[in-house]
This record gives structure tokens, sequence and C-alpha cells, in this order.
């Protein structure tokens, strides 16, 4: 049976405990310069609806790496954007390729396409979930602390789709996820509901400082997501009060770490200097896209990497 990555909440703590270390050990090999050709022969469909720099190519150089291919699709050059339907390029696609990593506006559309898709599903991003950023992200928070149960993250900002996965991780990971976000621009009720009703440890507040108070990750994301542009100027005055910037950086423990999964806009919800600053591990982040999907990639289709030498 073909198993898909819609949400992080597809794995569970042994999978993903799994996953993290394969993506350790592909690092490794990566900077070893020692060739780890687990997925030969093997092809990966991407299709992106919605712009992108890491995922494209995170993914695309990982089949590569891992010495297979990945085929960029996008809608504007297939059929998907002369309205061919999402479940026939589904059922067509699966009969090329290994695997498809999909990239939708609707989540509706991924799990459509994983309905019909006969090989593994992997969500690159939706309105509603980013589990792939999310996976890499814990890959990083795993080589700075030992531990990450109870691992405090404050999430500052907007309840959006990197923030809904970060609290569906927190059954998983054990780690403590605190949300300081303005009315209306909270993270969905199911999502928290879903979480807490799997054992994560969420709470929902307005002020900024009281969820970085006794945090070890201070987290935030662009206010204005993919999809969301005809809101900007609402959302930009909506949101004016949270930007993880020194002054609310010092509100919380001073090796309080930060992060953001890009792209970052300066002076919007990430301050210059705290972007740029010693507690940012913005780019191990970003650099960890890569070795985690590889990790996830030779998981699903090849079942698990093989064991090493
Ligand atoms: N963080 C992230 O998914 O970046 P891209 O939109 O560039 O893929
Ligand atoms: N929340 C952002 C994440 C970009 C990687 C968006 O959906 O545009």
């Amino acid at each position: 049976m073909k198993k898909d990555f819609l949400s992080i909440t597809d794995i569970d703590e042994y999978e993903l405990e799994s996953i993290v270390a394969d993506a350790v050990r592909l690092k490794r090999l990566k900077s070893a310069g020692t060739s780890h050709e687990f997925l030969r022969g093997k092809s990966l469909g991407m299709i992106f609806e919605k712009a992108s720099t890491r995922t494209r190519a995170s993914f695309e150089v990982g089949m590569t790496d891992l010495g297979g291919h990945a085929l960029f699709l996008n809608p504007q050059d297939t059929q998907l954007g002369r309205g061919e339907e999402i479940r026939d390029t589904a059922r067509v696609l699966a009969r090329y390729v290994d695997a498809v990593m999909i990239r939708a506006y609707a989540h509706a559309t991924i799990e459509e396409f994983a309905r019909y898709s006969t090989v593994p599903v992997i969500n690159g991003l939706s309105d509603s979930l980013h589990p792939c950023q999310v996976l890499a992200d814990i890959m990083t928070l795993h080589e700075r602390f030992d531990d990450l149960h109870d691992v405090r993250l404050a999430w500052i900002g907007d309840g959006n789709n990197v923030c809904n996965t970060w609290i569906l991780s927190s059954a998983l990971t054990g780690m403590e996820i605190a949300v300081a976000s303005p009315p209306g621009y909270r993270p969905a009720d199911a999502v928290v509901e879903q979480a807490r009703a799997a054992g994560g440890k969420i709470s929902i507040v307005t002020d900024p400082a009281k969820a970085v108070r006794d945090a070890d990750v201070l987290y935030t994301d662009i206010w204005v997501s993919m999809g969301d542009e005809q809101e900007r100027a609402e959302r930009l005055r909506a949101l004016k009060d949270y930007t993880i910037d020194s002054r609310l950086l010092e509100q919380s423990s001073p090796d309080a770490l930060v992060m953001h999964c890009l792209p970052a806009h300066r002076g919007e919800e990430i301050a210059e200097e705290v972007l740029e600053g010693p507690q940012s591990i913005v780019w191990d982040q970003a650099e960890n896209r890569l070795h985690a999907q590889k990790a996830l990639l030779v998981r699903l289709i090849a079942g698990g990497m093989p064991p090493a030498e």
C-alpha cells in the first residue's frame, strides 16, 4: 500500500525519529562527498500551482543526489492550466513516476490528487499545511537540542499553514507550542482541537510578550501568504505589533533561537537585526529541507534506507 505525506500527522513519532535519523545520515554522506544513490532510476513529478524557491530546488537537487530524476510541471504549461481534471492528471502521472510532490492553493486539491494517485503523494504546501517545512525544522531543532520534549516554541504572527503544522506536530515531538496572534488571524479551531485531542500542548494568546517569555524557540512567517495578496493592507495593519524584533527577543530567554521558514519580509514579521543576528538559525532550516526531504523520498519510494556499512 502506498503511503502519502499530506500532513505531519501522516507519520507517527517512531517514523519521525527514523526520518530525522536518516536525514542526519544523508547530510553526512553529502558533506563527505559519498555517493548515496538510493533512488537510482526513480522519478519524482513536481506540480507547483504557486511560486517556490526552496521546495522546488531542494526536491530537484534531492532527487539528483539520490540518483533519480525530478520533473517540474507548471500548470500553465500543462493541460492542468487548460482545465484537465486533477484526478485525470493524477492517474496518468502515476503511470510514469514513482512519487509526486504537489504545491497547491487548496488542500482539497492535494487530497484529491492523492486519492487518485497509485504512487505516494507529498504535500509541498497547501493553504492549510506545510509538512515538509516542519519536518526539516524538527531536524534543525534536533541538531540543537538533545531532546525535544518540553522544548517551547513561540509562534508569533499569522496563524497560517506553517503554524497549523507546528500545532499538529506537538503530540509527535512533545514540544509545547504557544501561538500569539491577533483576533481574526489565529490558527483554525479545528486544527487546535485535533492537536489537543492527540495530546499536543498548545496555548493561544494575543500578547507576543506572553508567548515568548519562557520560549526556547521563536518562529515567524510572512504576514501575507501566497493566495492572501488581496488582503495585504488589512493584514499589515492587523499584524503590525507582531514583529520579532530585538525588543521582543530581549523578553525571551537569552539563548532562544529564532526560526523563519523563508521567504522573509524584513521590517514586517521579522527585523533585519534578528534575521541576521546570532540567534537566527534560518539558513540551517533552509538547508535541512534538502536532507529531510531526501529521507522522506527514500522512505516513501524505496521503503527506507539501506543499512549503514
Ligand atoms: N519555505 C518554503 O517552502 O519556501 P519556498 O516557498 O521558496 O519553497
Ligand atoms: N505561509 C507561507 C509559507 C511560504 C513558504 C505561504 O503559504 O505563502
